[in-house]
């Protein structure tokens, strides 16, 4: 599997292996003498994985209590704490070992110890894999808010391995999978049959290639980047109306679903294209019912931080059955839902 490029102001290499061998390669970008990983309790039996190949550093193993709950100002002081307690310094390096909420925590302790140390990031669950774990965004969540405080901070390296996916619980797997059919629309490398099949490190590399090619374009969200959004204006409507009941890839399976609806509607398109965007959309079987009134959602978009005064940049999907990024009012996105 060729490695990808993330093009970046600092350029890194994402590897994607199905088995540990290539690991040793990357090694050589943890630059100290310490190396802390950072892992949830789900994970953590991972830990003496990497750490077989570390002998010659001296470890700290740094495990937090799993969920999104804990990617939090608490875990994150901790974090800091623990570091400063070994004696870090800024050549040493954080490798985070776990799905996005350890992965989002992690970078954000590394890019904000001493301004700054080393950091490997090593996703666990199919969505860091195909998302989170590339594109520099570290956050925590905040009493206001999920992800209201981060960072742009690009890691040194990213290691993807889908040997880790075996012990990934089917609910996750298909949260991962929302994200996945996300990218068949930002890019016709990801064909139905892709979709229909494994994640396998070929598939997995075609999603993380989109996203290096949108990052390197746009690294800090100022307009390309925004296509990564497809989906999410409504999901992250419908996630926090359930109360994070429901989990992000969820929703963003839902979201997607309705913005094929507002799309066809919007572009004016015929039934033969909504047939095929629904095939990939409902080709893992997700439930695409939304349980919450226009209304509901609406309110919840105009509290969105990604809103500006007066509407969104929402991405619909053309013609070619590709995302597009269309400036909307709030009155446009209430009339396209109906
Ligand atoms: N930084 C970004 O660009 C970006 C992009 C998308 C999502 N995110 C963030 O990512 C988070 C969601 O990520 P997630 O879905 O990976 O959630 P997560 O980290 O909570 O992982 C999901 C669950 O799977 C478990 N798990 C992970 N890998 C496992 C494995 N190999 N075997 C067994 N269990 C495993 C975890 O312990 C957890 O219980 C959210 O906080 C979201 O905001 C960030
Ligand atoms: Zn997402």
């Amino acid at each position: 599997m060729p490695d990808i490029i993330v093009r970046t102001h600092k350029s890194y290499t994402v590897q994607v292996q199905q088995d540990m061998g290539a690991f040793p390669t990357v090694l050589p970008l943890l630059k100290g003498p310490n190396v802390a990983i950072v892992c949830d309790d789900n994970v953590a039996p991972y830990f003496d994985v990497l750490a077989a190949y570390l002998g010659e550093k001296t470890l700290t193993k740094i495990v937090i209590p799993a969920g999104e709950a804990h990617k939090n100002a608490t875990e994150y002081l901790s974090i800091l704490n623990t570091l400063a307690a070994a004696h870090f310094t800024r050549d040493d390096a954080v490798i985070s070992l776990g799905g996005g909420v350890v992965g989002d925590l992690a970078a954000f302790a590394a890019s904000t110890y001493m301004r700054g140390i080393g950091l490997l990031a090593v996703p666990t669950s199919l969505l860091a894999m195909v998302d989170s774990a590339v594109g520099g965004k570290t956050a925590i969540n905040i009493e206001y808010g999920k992800n209201l405080c981060g960072t742009f901070y690009q890691p040194d390296g990213v290691y993807v391995n889908t040997a880790f996916l075996v012990t990934l619980p089917r609910r996750e797997q298909m949260c991962g999978w929302g994200e996945i059919i996300k990218y068949a629309f930002l890019s016709h490398t990801i064909t139905l049959a892709d979709l229909e099949g494994d994640a396998t490190p070929t598939l997995i590399a075609k999603c993380i290639a989109i996203k290096a090619r949108l990052v390197a374009e746009d690294e800090t969200e100022k307009g390309k980047r925004k296509l990564l959004n497809l989906g999410h204006t409504i999901g992250h409507a419908i996630e926090r109306l359930s109360g994070f009941a429901l989990s992000h890839g969820e929703c963003v399976a839902k979201g997607l679903a309705a913005v094929v609806g507002m799309s066809r509607r919007y572009y004016g398109l015929d039934e033969e294209w909504y047939r095929r965007a629904m095939a990939i959309v409902s080709c893992k079987g997700h439930d695409l019912t939304c349980p919450y009134g226009i209304e509901e959602i609406m309110a919840q978009l105009t509290a969105d931080k990604k809103s500006h005064q007066g509407g969104v940049d929402m991405v619909l999907i053309d013609a070619d059955l590709q995302g597009r990024i269309v400036p909307l009012s709030y009155d446009e996105i209430r009339n396209l839902m109906l």
